[in-house]
């Protein structure tokens, strides 16, 4: 189990041009939960629904990590075993700044996947549409009910249990960029020795008391204080 868990959010990648969802420009202003991101809206509404994750795909291909995913893949990689990167954002930027795909723990799915619901294959189709690799369907058995890799509004999160397992003894949660809406950050908070929270400012869903130490700051202005306490802890082992 990791000394450290640093949970992230749709902030961390805010400045490096993707949008959150609950900001008032977010995707949740623009889209409806309903109709993209919930179970059963791949029968209802398959089409939108695919558009809505190609588009966001497409536009992931130009985009870049910034000063905080190259901050805690540094750190990832000097710090292995002994830091948890987990990240409720399905983007990629973790992976382009260094950290390896199988060191790091996506919640909610990743945008580049699609997984077959007849073989439950999952591969990678990049920043392509759907349709456009295999005319959308499945590069194992060929079914045509292929889908975003996205974990939708209930349906089974199966990471979260990653998650459950890295915090049982860790010292030091970082939280960064959420809202604590979906994944909540209170308990774990409360619980655990020492804690940090950075969000661009105080959440309705999160208790900011329960935090030692809080930066309502982009997340590109404070990372390099925040890396610090994480090595601070790590170097001591405590
Ligand atoms: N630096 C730090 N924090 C930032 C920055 C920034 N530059 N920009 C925005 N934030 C913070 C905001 O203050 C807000 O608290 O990021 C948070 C974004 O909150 P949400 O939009 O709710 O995103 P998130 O918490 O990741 O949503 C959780 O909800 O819809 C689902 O599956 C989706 O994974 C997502 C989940
Ligand atoms: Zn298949």
């Amino acid at each position: 189990m990791a000394k450290v868990v640093v949970l992230s959010g749709a902030g961390i990648s805010a400045e490096s041009g993707l949008s959150t969802f609950r900001e008032s420009d977010g995707l949740w202003a623009q889209y409806s939960v309903d109709d993209i991101c919930t179970a059963g809206c791949l029968i209802s509404n398959r089409e939108q629904t695919i558009e809505f994750y190609d588009k966001r795909r497409t536009e992931l291909s130009d985009k870049e990590p910034n000063h905080a995913h190259k901050v805690l893949a540094h750190l990832k990689n000097r710090y292995k075993d002994d830091l948890a990167i987990i990240t409720q954002n399905v983007d990629n930027l973790f992976e382009k700044a260094g950290i390896e795909p199988d060191n790091l723990v996506h919640l909610h799915g990743e945008l580049t996947k699609v997984e077959c619901e007849s073989c439950n294959h999952i591969y990678d189709i990049g920043y392509n549409k759907l349709s456009e690799v295999n005319g959308g369907k499945c590069v194992a058995c060929g079914s045509d009910q292929v889908r975003p890799y996205i974990v939708m509004f209930g349906e089974m999160a199966p990471q979260y249990e990653t998650l459950d397992k890295e915090i049982q003894d860790c010292s030091l949660l970082v939280v960064i960029g959420t809202s604590g809406m979906v994944v909540g950050v209170n308990t774990m908070a409360h619980f655990i020795e020492h804690s940090i929270l950075n969000n661009l400012a105080p959440s309705e869903a999160i208790n900011d008391s329960y935090f030692d130490k809080v930066f309502y700051d982009k997340v590109t202005n404070v990372i390099d204080e925040i890396a610090y306490e994480i090595e601070d802890r790590l170097i001591e082992g405590r």
